[in-house]
This record gives structure tokens, C-alpha cells and sequence, in this order.
């Protein structure tokens, strides 16, 4: 038997202070996604922002529905909106933010697993890491260099058909 251990590698910023421009830019432009989030039923207001190689940006928000499992999380609405429009263009970087925070949590929410999945099979089509940063602008602020550190053991494509590798 082989014991081993994984280590995540990731920045946490008490502020946004450090953070550089396009960063903060993302961030701005995430959380003001969470104005046109649709949550009526869990009143949990998510925005996302990807900024793409040629400077354009991108914004979803979570979108819910009486019927619950239709509802989609900003993260994914957003990727499949820039698969949908844009997927020959390389992301940059990915911000998610959320209107309201439990301030008794040590850290800003990371994305769900199913949008954590989304998330690496994108960013290995993207052919390069897309840095994700969450939080709210001007508060305590996670920095990811890569999504795939939010989901070791993903589920790949290459594990549905070996010809993919
Ligand atoms: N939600 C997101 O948009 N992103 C996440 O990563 C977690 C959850 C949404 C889904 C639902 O509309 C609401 O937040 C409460 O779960």
C-alpha cells in the first residue's frame, strides 16, 4: 500500500490590495453579475466574469426555477455561454463572486463540484490554466492559479475513451 498526500497550492489575500489590475477588474465585474442573478428561492446571489486573450469579458449569474434542478449556477451558465459563442478563444481568468457572505466561514465559497467538473473539462480545452479568483471587491480574496487544484480525481474525458489521450 502507498500512502500519499496531495498539497493545494493557492494565494489568500486579506484584501484586494495586491491584486492587479485586470484581477480586480474581474472581481468588480462578477459581483456585479449577482445583480442579475434569478434567485428567488434560496436568495443566494452568484455572478461570474471570464476575461478572454483578447481583453473581452464575459459575465453570467445563477439562474433558478420552480422546479429546482433546472435552476443552473453562475459558473456553468457562463461556460456554457462562452462554449456556446466563443470557444475557439483562449480564458484568461475566471472570477466568481456572491452578494452576500457568512461572515463566521474562514473563506469566500468556492464553486460547487458539478461546476468544479465543468471547470477542469474547459480548462483542458482551453489548453492553458485559467486562474480563478473569488470573493467580493475590496474583501478577503482566494486566488487558484489553476482549477484543476479545486478538483483532483476529476472525471476526464480521456476516462470515457482511452483514444482521447
Ligand atoms: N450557486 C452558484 O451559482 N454557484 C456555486 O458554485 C454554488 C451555488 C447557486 C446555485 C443556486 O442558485 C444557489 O447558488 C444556491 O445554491
Amino acid at each position: 500500500m502507498l500512502h500519499t498526500k496531495l498539497e493545494i497550492s493557492f494565494q489568500y489575500h486579506r484584501d484586494c490590495s495586491k491584486l492587479n489590475g485586470i484581477q480586480i477588474q474581474l472581481l468588480n465585474e462578477a459581483f456585479g453579475a449577482t445583480k442579475t442573478a434569478y434567485a428567488p428561492y434560496s436568495q443566494y446571489f452568484v455572478g461570474a466574469a471570464l476575461v478572454l486573450e483578447d481583453g473581452t469579458i464575459l459575465k453570467a449569474s445563477n439562474q433558478e426555477n420552480a422546479s429546482y434542478p433546472c435552476g443552473i449556477c453562475a459558473e456553468r451558465n457562463l461556460l456554457f455561454y462562452y462554449g456556446s459563442n466563443y470557444a475557439s478563444h483562449k480564458i484568461l481568468k475566471l472570477a466568481i463572486s456572491t452578494k452576500s457572505r457568512n461572515p463566521t466561514l474562514q473563506y469566500p465559497p468556492a464553486p460547487c463540484g458539478l461546476c468544479r467538473q465543468v471547470l477542469v473539462e474547459y480548462e483542458r480545452n482551453n489548453k492553458s490554466s485559467i486562474e480563478l479568483i473569488i470573493g467580493q471587491p475590496d474583501q478577503d480574496v482566494l486566488v487558484f492559479p489553476k482549477c484543476e487544484i479545486l478538483l483532483p480525481f476529476g472525471f476526464l474525458p480521456e476516462h470515457l475513451n482511452p483514444s482521447r489521450t
